[in-house]
């Protein structure tokens, strides 16, 4: 097999991790002097033809048109079962790899194993999860400080580990970061995803009883006209990505399809909207604000704060993960949404309450630090996704509402204030140096 090159290529990891900052509340572009409402194509549908039924569990009938020269080491006729499977998850120190780490554990019938890969950059934080290691640590969770634009790296993991399933969360994710600067963007997201592509295809084979799942985001889609309240993203609506984030992601999405469609390989995808929830870096929308208010530091809004996201509770977006991994079919896509828009500014609004009412404070307490900024040029006005698909056929729905995700995550920030300062003081970052740089 050809050797790919990003061997070559310099980790993002060591780049990322300078230069941390806080940044205000993630823009998204939108197309430039885009009024126009952005129709859903509905009429020239993206059809993913499966090339086998659904393998997963039920063992191969039909071995594609494989790349023979690989070893095939394990019968296809043996059903693998996902609760007793070793699962990689890449990105797994983020926001929602440990956030589904968590979620794996608690899950009752769950008894398989965890390899977390993760370089750590910045948004990467192996405090999320101290609990999972001292609890699992060695047995069934085991932390490889990996970049996944390493092949050589990354290839003694697949060498190291017998891993039945791939959950590839890892990935530049913040877009004025990608905006001040794409290349992490490209390295990891594309080439990060393409070397772990290559890798799975060598070490499977023509293994069918897998599961390679990537994790993408709504933002491929482009943006929606708030006039519009019907539309949806669907998951055949053509993809339109506006900033190098949502540009990467399109890009290792199709690169996913790819490898389905050229060689096989067991893929699933799901595009999920806005998630918020406990551990989250303090640089997206909600943690930032919460952060903020219990400075008394403004809070600031871009534009006229109408910008329109749909939010998620970020348990939910792990329940849809496993239910796409236990009952998705192989080649398809599922989108995750939370059926729940608020423009930006009504969304704070309501934290603003929570947070006063949660820290024994006057109702508009907070209200009064909300300050308006200057728009970021090519802001995304809408999102919002239509997560039909899912809920039909893999019967999955979100279990959280927005009052009680919110609550839950306002007290979580309220009663980590540890896990806040560590992160915005950079302790993390120095306790990451001398427990795994060092070492
Ligand atoms: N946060 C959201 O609202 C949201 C919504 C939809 C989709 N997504 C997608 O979900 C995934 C996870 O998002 P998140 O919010 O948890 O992101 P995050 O930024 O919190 O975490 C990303 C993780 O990936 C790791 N990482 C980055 N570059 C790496 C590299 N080269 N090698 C190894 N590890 C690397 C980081 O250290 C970090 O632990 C991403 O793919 C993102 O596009 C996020």
């Amino acid at each position: 097999m050809e050797t790919n090159k990003t061997t070559t290529i310099r980790p993002s990891c060591a780049k990322a991790t300078a230069g941390r900052h806080l940044d205000p509340p993630a823009p998204r572009l939108r197309r430039a002097g885009t009024s126009t409402p952005r129709h859903l194509d509905t009429s020239t549908p993206r059809q993913l033809d499966p090339p086998s039924p659904r393998l997963w569990r039920a063992g191969t009938s039909t071995p594609r048109h494989l790349d023979t020269s690989t070893p095939r080491h394990l019968d296809n006729s043996t059903p693998r079962h996902l609760d007793t499977s070793t699962l990689l998850i890449t990105g797994g120190s983020g926001f929602i790899g440990s956030n589904f780490i968590h979620y794996l554990f608690r899950l009752p019938h769950f008894t398989g194993k965890i390899i977390n890969i993760d370089c750590l950059t910045y948004a990467g934080n192996p405090l999320n999860l101290t609990e999972i290691d001292e609890k699992y640590g060695g047995t069934r969770y085991f932390f490889e400080k990996v970049d996944i634009t390493d092949h050589a790296a990354l290839k003694t993991v697949f060498e190291k580990y017998e891993i039945d399933v791939i959950v590839h969360f890892a990935a530049e994710s913040h877009v004025d970061r990608s905006i001040a600067g794409p290349a992490a963007f490209i390295r990891t997201n594309i080439l990060g995803t393409f070397n772990l592509l290559e890798l799975a295809r060598e070490k499977w084979g023509s293994r069918r009883d897998v599961r390679f799942h990537h994790i993408s985001t709504d933002e491929v889609y482009g943006s929606l006209n708030e006039a519009e309240v019907e539309a949806k993203f669907k998951e055949d609506t053509p993809y339109d990505p506006h900033s190098p984030y949502s540009a990467s992601k399109a890009s290792s999405d199709h690169l996913v399809r790819a490898y389905f469609h050229t060689y096989g390989l067991p893929v699933t995808l799901s595009n999920c909207s806005n998630n918020y929830g406990p551990w989250q870096f303090p640089e997206k929308l909600i943690p930032l604000m919460i952060s903020n208010m219990l400075e008394e530091k403004a809070l600031p809004v871009y534009g006229d704060g109408k910008n329109i996201r749909d939010w998620l509770y970020v348990d939910d977006h792990c329940s849809g993960i496993w239910a796409i991994l236990e009952k998705g079919e192989t080649g398809e896509t599922y989108n995750i949404g939370g059926e729940n828009e608020w423009t930006n500014i009504d969304l704070l609004n309501v934290l603003c309450e929570i947070v006063a009412e949660e820290s024994s404070k006057a109702k508009d307490h907070y209200k009064k630090l909300i300050t308006y900024v200057k728009d970021r040029a090519g802001h995304d006005r809408r999102y919002a996704i239509d997560c039909g698909k899912i809920k039909a056929e893999l019967d999955w729905t979100q279990s959280v509402t927005f009052a009680e995700g919110l609550r839950r995550t306002v007290r979580w920030y309220l009663e980590h204030p540890e896990w806040i300062a560590a992160v915005k003081s950079g302790e993390y970052l120095r306790w990451i140096e001398l427990n795994y740089d060092k070492r």
